[in-house]
């Protein structure tokens, strides 16, 4: 990623709509030595997300836009990262599909964290469509995001085993235990480090 690290950290902000435990590693993540990012802004599609009340927590600003009037929501959003001179955007768990304009904005600049491992089972309800499908493993993707949903170049995957009496459920917490290590590994390998 071209981005003036330099000595200050990269200003990151980071997407969410609901729990936010990604969101939670990736604030402790920053706080780590050897971190390149800082987390300054968290945003949320959904005022009641759990994951808002890092905020509070950790001193990290937040915003709410409710996306209703995508356009208008994603121009005010792109005026409050340029006021917060935010660098990067990492999605974790933000269940908006953003613009091919707001994605032009911040061009190359965009994370995501998906729950499978791309380029298979895109979109929603990953776990159920797996298990269904009877594979053997499943995993956890960070990847770039571009215009098309969950097609971005990928940067890392960690691959889990599907164990024989496995339920969406116990699936979604084995691979959200690898997602917290995985986006911060991702961060690493994107500037190089
Ligand atoms: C995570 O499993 C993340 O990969 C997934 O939502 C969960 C959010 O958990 N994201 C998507 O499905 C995006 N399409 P969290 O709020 O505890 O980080």
């Amino acid at each position: 990623m071209v981005l003036s690290t330099g000595y200050n950290r990269v200003r990151t902000a980071v997407f969410i709509s609901g729990t936010g435990s990604n969101l939670k590693s990736l604030i402790k993540f920053s706080k780590s030595k050897k971190s390149p990012i800082s987390v300054d802004l968290i945003v949320s599609n959904n005022s009641k997300a759990i994951g808002l009340n890092y905020s509070k927590k950790f001193k990290i600003k937040k915003k709410v836009l409710n996306f209703k009037n995508k356009k208008l929501s994603e121009n005010n959003l792109i005026l409050i990262l340029k006021k917060n001179k935010i660098e990067m955007i990492c999605l974790a768990g933000f269940m908006k599909i953003l613009s091919k304009n707001f994605i032009k904005k911040f061009k190359g600049k965009i994370l995501n964290i998906h729950p499978s491992l791309l380029p298979k089972y895109k979109g929603l309800n990953t776990h159920m469509r797996v298990l269904k499908n009877k594979e053997k493993y499943s995993g956890c993707t960070v990847h770039f995001v571009n215009s098309r949903l969950d097609s971005g170049k990928i940067i890392l995957q960690k691959k889990v085993k599907i164990l024989k009496n496995e339920t969406k459920v116990s699936l979604a917490k084995k691979i959200l235990v690898q997602e917290h290590k995985l986006y911060s590994k991702a961060i690493m390998k994107v500037f190089n480090l």
